[in-house]
Protein backbone atom coordinates (compact mmCIF):
# COMPACT_ATOMS: atom_id res chain seq x y z
CA UNK A 1 0.00 0.00 0.00
CA UNK A 2 1.23 3.66 -0.95
CA UNK A 3 0.29 6.64 1.35
CA UNK A 4 1.74 9.73 0.45
CA UNK A 5 1.52 12.58 3.00
CA UNK A 6 1.62 16.16 1.52
CA UNK A 7 3.05 18.59 4.21
CA UNK A 8 4.51 16.00 5.64
CA UNK A 9 7.12 18.50 7.66
CA UNK A 10 9.45 17.01 10.36
CA UNK A 11 6.77 13.41 10.35
CA UNK A 12 4.16 14.33 13.23
CA UNK A 13 1.63 12.75 13.28
CA UNK A 14 1.47 10.06 9.91
CA UNK A 15 4.94 9.08 9.06
CA UNK A 16 5.70 9.04 12.49
CA UNK A 17 2.80 6.76 13.22
CA UNK A 18 2.91 4.47 9.84
CA UNK A 19 6.39 4.30 9.13
CA UNK A 20 7.34 0.91 10.49
CA UNK A 21 3.99 -0.57 9.86
CA UNK A 22 4.93 -2.02 6.36
CA UNK A 23 3.61 0.73 4.34
CA UNK A 24 5.47 2.46 1.65
CA UNK A 25 4.87 5.64 3.17
CA UNK A 26 6.46 9.30 1.30
CA UNK A 27 5.98 12.49 2.42
CA UNK A 28 6.71 15.68 0.41
CA UNK A 29 7.12 19.62 1.96
CA UNK A 30 8.34 22.59 0.35
CA UNK A 31 10.69 23.28 3.35
CA UNK A 32 14.26 21.84 2.57
CA UNK A 33 15.17 21.93 6.55
CA UNK A 34 11.56 20.23 7.65
CA UNK A 35 12.20 17.09 5.36
CA UNK A 36 15.82 17.13 6.13
CA UNK A 37 14.92 16.47 10.17
CA UNK A 38 12.70 13.99 9.16
CA UNK A 39 15.05 11.78 7.36
CA UNK A 40 17.62 12.32 10.15
CA UNK A 41 14.51 10.33 11.81
CA UNK A 42 13.72 8.37 9.23
CA UNK A 43 16.56 7.41 6.85
CA UNK A 44 15.28 5.09 4.40
CA UNK A 45 11.47 7.01 3.87
CA UNK A 46 10.69 8.26 0.79
CA UNK A 47 11.01 11.90 1.11
CA UNK A 48 11.53 15.04 -0.81
CA UNK A 49 11.08 18.66 -1.28
CA UNK A 50 8.19 19.62 -3.60
CA UNK A 51 5.41 21.19 -3.93
CA UNK A 52 1.55 19.87 -3.94
CA UNK A 53 0.54 21.81 -7.14
CA UNK A 54 3.34 20.17 -9.16
CA UNK A 55 3.97 16.20 -7.64
CA UNK A 56 6.60 14.54 -8.61
CA UNK A 57 4.90 11.03 -8.71
CA UNK A 58 3.19 9.18 -12.19
CA UNK A 59 -0.77 9.30 -12.72
CA UNK A 60 -2.03 6.54 -10.34
CA UNK A 61 0.41 5.77 -8.03
CA UNK A 62 -1.31 5.85 -4.32
CA UNK A 63 -3.80 4.28 -2.30
CA UNK A 64 -4.02 7.14 -0.25
CA UNK A 65 -3.09 10.74 -0.02
CA UNK A 66 -3.19 12.43 3.25
CA UNK A 67 -3.11 16.27 3.54
CA UNK A 68 -3.50 17.88 7.25
CA UNK A 69 -3.11 21.18 8.53
CA UNK A 70 -1.81 22.11 5.09
CA UNK A 71 -4.25 23.30 2.74
CA UNK A 72 -4.65 26.86 3.69
CA UNK A 73 -0.43 27.06 2.91
CA UNK A 74 -0.73 26.29 -0.64
CA UNK A 75 -0.67 28.99 -3.20
CA UNK A 76 -3.10 27.58 -5.93
CA UNK A 77 -6.02 25.18 -4.00
CA UNK A 78 -7.51 23.80 -7.01
CA UNK A 79 -4.51 22.86 -8.74
CA UNK A 80 -3.26 21.11 -5.86
CA UNK A 81 -5.86 19.23 -5.56
CA UNK A 82 -6.17 18.44 -9.45
CA UNK A 83 -2.50 16.57 -8.52
CA UNK A 84 -4.01 14.68 -5.75
CA UNK A 85 -6.66 12.95 -7.85
CA UNK A 86 -4.05 12.63 -11.10
CA UNK A 87 -1.71 10.96 -8.51
CA UNK A 88 -4.52 9.07 -6.52
CA UNK A 89 -5.41 5.43 -8.16
CA UNK A 90 -8.86 5.06 -9.21
CA UNK A 91 -10.13 3.26 -6.11
CA UNK A 92 -8.10 5.57 -3.98
CA UNK A 93 -8.98 8.05 -1.62
CA UNK A 94 -7.93 11.92 -0.33
CA UNK A 95 -8.05 12.68 3.28
CA UNK A 96 -7.71 16.26 3.64
CA UNK A 97 -9.44 19.64 5.71
CA UNK A 98 -9.40 22.62 5.03
CA UNK A 99 -10.16 26.29 5.87
CA UNK A 100 -13.65 27.34 5.84
CA UNK A 101 -13.48 31.02 3.45
CA UNK A 102 -17.12 31.69 4.23
CA UNK A 103 -17.20 30.92 7.87
CA UNK A 104 -17.38 34.40 9.94
CA UNK A 105 -15.51 33.24 12.69
CA UNK A 106 -12.68 32.59 9.77
CA UNK A 107 -13.04 35.72 7.86
CA UNK A 108 -12.15 38.07 10.88
CA UNK A 109 -9.02 35.53 11.77
CA UNK A 110 -8.00 35.84 8.33
CA UNK A 111 -9.04 39.52 7.76
CA UNK A 112 -6.46 40.32 10.65
CA UNK A 113 -3.67 37.54 9.28
CA UNK A 114 -4.09 39.44 6.21
CA UNK A 115 -3.19 43.34 7.85
CA UNK A 116 -0.41 41.60 9.75
CA UNK A 117 0.95 39.76 6.11
CA UNK A 118 1.18 43.82 4.85
CA UNK A 119 2.71 44.93 7.34
CA UNK A 120 5.19 42.53 7.57
CA UNK A 121 5.64 43.04 3.73
CA UNK A 122 6.18 46.77 4.24
CA UNK A 123 8.15 47.06 7.84
CA UNK A 124 9.16 43.59 8.64
CA UNK A 125 10.83 41.77 5.09
CA UNK A 126 12.49 45.42 3.48
CA UNK A 127 14.18 45.27 7.39
CA UNK A 128 15.01 42.17 7.24
CA UNK A 129 16.83 42.03 3.87
CA UNK A 130 18.95 44.77 4.67
CA UNK A 131 20.17 43.27 8.04
CA UNK A 132 20.57 39.66 7.02
CA UNK A 133 20.27 39.91 3.01
CA UNK A 134 18.69 37.37 0.79
CA UNK A 135 17.30 34.19 2.88
CA UNK A 136 18.69 31.05 1.75
CA UNK A 137 15.67 29.18 2.28
CA UNK A 138 12.82 31.44 3.07
CA UNK A 139 9.77 30.06 5.65
CA UNK A 140 6.80 30.38 3.39
CA UNK A 141 3.90 31.84 5.00
CA UNK A 142 1.00 31.98 3.34
CA UNK A 143 -2.36 30.98 4.80
CA UNK A 144 -5.50 31.38 2.83
CA UNK A 145 -8.54 28.97 3.53
CA UNK A 146 -10.72 28.07 0.70
CA UNK A 147 -14.73 28.67 -0.12
CA UNK A 148 -16.42 25.41 0.95
CA UNK A 149 -19.50 26.04 -1.11
CA UNK A 150 -16.90 26.29 -4.47
CA UNK A 151 -15.07 23.21 -3.47
CA UNK A 152 -18.20 20.78 -2.78
CA UNK A 153 -19.35 22.99 -6.27
CA UNK A 154 -16.09 21.59 -8.04
CA UNK A 155 -16.27 18.02 -6.47
CA UNK A 156 -20.40 17.91 -7.57
CA UNK A 157 -19.32 19.14 -11.03
CA UNK A 158 -17.12 16.40 -11.41
CA UNK A 159 -19.78 13.81 -10.17
CA UNK A 160 -17.29 13.22 -7.66
CA UNK A 161 -17.91 11.69 -4.42
CA UNK A 162 -17.10 13.00 -0.77
CA UNK A 163 -18.27 13.04 3.20
CA UNK A 164 -17.54 16.21 4.91
CA UNK A 165 -16.61 15.58 8.72
CA UNK A 166 -15.80 17.91 11.55
CA UNK A 167 -14.24 17.46 15.30
CA UNK A 168 -17.05 17.59 17.78
CA UNK A 169 -15.40 16.70 21.30
CA UNK A 170 -12.22 14.79 19.72
CA UNK A 171 -14.73 12.95 17.30
CA UNK A 172 -15.46 12.72 14.39
CA UNK A 173 -19.05 13.87 13.51
CA UNK A 174 -20.13 13.48 9.84
CA UNK A 175 -21.93 16.10 8.59
CA UNK A 176 -24.56 16.11 5.18
CA UNK A 177 -24.77 19.10 2.58
CA UNK A 178 -28.10 20.37 3.60
CA UNK A 179 -27.03 21.73 7.37
CA UNK A 180 -25.21 24.66 6.90
CA UNK A 181 -21.62 24.17 6.76
CA UNK A 182 -20.57 27.59 7.05
CA UNK A 183 -21.39 27.29 10.73
CA UNK A 184 -18.28 25.17 10.89
CA UNK A 185 -14.57 26.77 10.43
CA UNK A 186 -12.62 23.39 9.65
CA UNK A 187 -13.70 20.33 7.68
CA UNK A 188 -12.37 17.01 6.83
CA UNK A 189 -13.19 15.85 3.37
CA UNK A 190 -12.89 11.74 2.43
CA UNK A 191 -13.00 11.96 -1.16
CA UNK A 192 -13.35 8.37 -3.45
CA UNK A 193 -11.66 9.36 -6.60
CA UNK A 194 -13.74 5.58 -8.22
CA UNK A 195 -16.60 7.80 -8.62
CA UNK A 196 -14.93 10.03 -11.33
CA UNK A 197 -16.29 8.98 -14.72
CA UNK A 198 -13.19 9.90 -16.31
CA UNK A 199 -9.63 11.54 -16.34
CA UNK A 200 -11.27 14.54 -18.59
CA UNK A 201 -13.59 15.83 -15.82
CA UNK A 202 -10.57 16.68 -13.63
CA UNK A 203 -9.24 19.50 -16.07
C1 LIG B 1 1.26 23.30 9.69
S1 LIG B 1 2.38 22.25 8.89
C2 LIG B 1 1.50 20.71 8.97
C3 LIG B 1 2.38 19.56 9.33
C4 LIG B 1 1.67 18.20 9.50
N1 LIG B 1 1.04 17.77 8.26
C5 LIG B 1 0.66 18.22 10.62
O1 LIG B 1 -0.49 17.80 10.42
O2 LIG B 1 1.01 18.62 11.73
C6 LIG B 1 2.18 22.71 7.19
C7 LIG B 1 3.28 22.16 6.31
O3 LIG B 1 2.91 22.31 4.94
C8 LIG B 1 4.06 22.66 4.20
N2 LIG B 1 3.59 23.30 2.96
C9 LIG B 1 3.12 24.56 2.76
N3 LIG B 1 2.76 24.76 1.49
C10 LIG B 1 2.98 23.59 0.85
C11 LIG B 1 2.80 23.16 -0.51
N4 LIG B 1 2.31 23.97 -1.45
N5 LIG B 1 3.16 21.88 -0.83
C12 LIG B 1 3.67 21.04 0.11
N6 LIG B 1 3.86 21.40 1.41
C13 LIG B 1 3.51 22.65 1.77
C14 LIG B 1 4.83 23.59 5.15
O4 LIG B 1 6.19 23.68 4.82
C15 LIG B 1 4.59 22.90 6.50
O5 LIG B 1 5.60 21.97 6.81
Amino acid sequence: MKILDIGSATGYPFIDYLYDKKIDIYGIDVSEKLINECRKKYPNSNLSVSSAENLSFESNFFDMIYCFHTTWHFEDFFKSIKEMFRAIKDDGKIIIDVMNADNEEMKKVFFIKCIKDIIKKIIYYPFSFFKYGRLKNPVIHYEKPVSVAKFNRFLYDRKIIFKMFVFNEDNLKEINTNEKINNHSRLIYIIQKENILSQEVIN
